[in-house]
C-alpha cells in the first residue's frame, strides 16, 4: 500500500470524499505568526508531509503566499497532484483601512476569487472551496448558488463553510449539500458544542463533517503560551487568553493537562490533538506546523488513546479556561446572512 494510504481515513461528511483524520493547515507555513521559513525550505516542508502520508491540506487566498507555494510544489510534483486532497477559501479581502480586511461573501466575489486561486495554484479545479466567512449583506443562499454553479463547471468538487451559524449552514444545505464546517474546535475552545450555537448538533443532523481549525489553541496547546506573551511582534498577543488575568490561569490548567500527556508517554500536543480526535469521526483536526519534526509529532497523536475517565477529566479541567475565543471580538463567528427576499 502506497505511504499516502496508511494514515486512517474516514469520509468528510455522509457520503463525502475519504481524508485522513488528521489534515494539515498551511497558514503559518507562509508566515501568518511572524516568520516564514524561505521558499525552499517550505517546498521541502510539502515534500515531507507528503512522504508522512499527509494528504489533506488546507489553504486560503488570504494566508501569505500560501497558494503560490502549493502552486510551485504542483509545478515540481505533477504525478502527485491526484494524491492530495487540497482546500482552500474565499471571503476575507485585504484593505489599507484598519482593521485591514473586510468580509465578501457576493456571488460576484467568489467568481472572481475561484479564478485568481486556480491560477495561483496552477490547476483547473480544488477538491474543497469554502466560503471563509460570512458578511452581513448577501443572504447565503445567492453565494451558494455561485458555489454551485462552480461546482457544476467542475471548478470545485466540494462545498465548505466556515465560521457559519446552524442557521446558515442549515439554509446552504437546503441548497446544496455541504462537506464540511471549519471552524475553531480545541480543549481551549468548544463553543460549536454549546446549545446556544447548536453547531455541531446540527452538522451531525445534516450529516456534515467538522474541520478543527487552530485545534491547538493557536499554539497555546502545543506549548507554547509564554513565548508567544513574550515575543515581539507576535499577532498572537490579542488573544484573550494570554492577556492578565486570564494568562495565569490558563497556564495552570495547561500544565494539568501536560501532566496527564506525561503520564501516558505522550506530548502536550499529541494528547490536545488526541482529545479532539476522540470526539468522533466526523471531527477532523488540521494542526498548523512550520517545522517538519513536528509533522511526525503530530500524526503519532493518531496512536494515542483515551480512556472515556481521561476524555472527561481533560473536558473538566478545560472549562476553567479563562477569555473568550478571539473570534468572537471580530463581530464574523458564527456567522449569519439576511433573509432572501423574493
Ligand atoms: N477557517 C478559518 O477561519 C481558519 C482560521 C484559523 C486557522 N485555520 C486553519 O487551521 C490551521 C491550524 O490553525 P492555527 O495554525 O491557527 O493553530 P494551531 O494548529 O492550533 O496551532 C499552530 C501553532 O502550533 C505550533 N505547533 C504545531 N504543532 C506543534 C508541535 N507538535 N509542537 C510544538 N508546536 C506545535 C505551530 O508552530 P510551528 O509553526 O512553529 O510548528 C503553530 O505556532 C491553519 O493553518 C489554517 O489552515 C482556519
Amino acid at each position: 500500500m502506497s505511504v499516502l494510504r496508511t494514515l486512517p481515513a474516514r469520509p468528510l461528511g455522509r457520503n463525502g470524499p475519504l481524508v485522513p483524520r488528521l489534515g494539515l493547515g498551511l497558514m503559518g507555513l507562509s508566515g501568518q505568526y511572524g516568520y516564514s521559513a524561505p521558499e525552499t525550505e517550505r517546498l521541502r516542508f510539502l515534500d515531507e508531509a507528503y512522504e508522512r502520508g499527509q494528504w489533506f491540506w488546507d489553504t486560503a487566498d488570504k494566508y501569505g503566499d500560501s497558494e503560490d507555494i502549493v502552486g510551485k510544489w504542483f509545478i515540481e510534483n505533477p504525478e502527485k497532484r491526484k494524491d492530495i486532497f487540497l482546500a482552500t477559501k474565499f471571503g476575507i479581502k485585504y484593505t489599507d483601512a484598519a482593521p485591514g480586511y473586510t468580509i465578501d461573501s457576493s456571488p460576484e466575489y467568489c467568481r472572481t476569487c475561484i479564478e485568481s486561486s486556480l491560477k495561483r495554484l496552477g490547476l483547473p479545479f480544488v477538491d474543497l472551496y469554502f466560503v471563509h466567512r460570512l458578511d452581513k449583506v448577501t443572504p447565503i443562499e445567492k453565494t451558494m448558488e455561485m458555489m454551485l454553479a462552480l461546482k457544476n463547471a467542475g471548478k470545485i468538487k466540494n462545498i465548505g463553510l466556515s465560521e457559519c451559524s446552524a442557521e446558515s449552514l442549515r439554509r446552504a444545505h437546503a441548497i446544496h449539500p455541504i462537506t464540511c464546517v471549519e471552524i475553531e474546535y480545541s480543549l481551549f475552545c468548544t463553543e460549536i458544542e454549546s446549545p446556544h450555537r447548536n453547531l455541531l448538533e446540527t452538522a451531525r443532523e445534516l450529516g456534515v463533517a467538522i474541520v478543527a481549525y487552530s485545534p491547538l489553541a493557536n499554539g497555546i496547546l502545543a506549548g507554547s503560551i509564554y513565548k508567544i506573551a513574550e515575543t515581539p511582534g507576535d499577532k498572537r498577543k490579542v488573544l484573550p487568553w494570554l492577556q492578565e488575568g486570564n494568562l495565569e490561569k490558563n497556564v495552570a490548567i495547561i500544565d494539568q493537562i501536560a501532566e496527564i500527556a506525561r503520564a501516558k508517554n505522550a506530548t502536550l500536543p499529541q494528547l490536545a490533538l488526541a482529545w479532539l480526535l476522540a470526539q468522533g469521526d466526523d471531527i477532523f483536526p488540521i494542526p498548523g506546523s512550520s517545522k517538519i519534526d513536528r509533522l511526525e509529532s503530530n500524526l503519532e497523536s493518531l496512536s494515542v488513546s483515551l480512556s472515556r475517565e481521561e476524555e472527561a477529566h481533560m473536558r473538566q479541567l478545560a472549562q476553567g479556561v479563562a477569555g473568550d475565543r478571539f473570534q468572537n471580538l471580530t463581530g464574523y463567528s458564527f456567522g449569519d446572512t439576511p433573509a432572501l427576499e423574493e
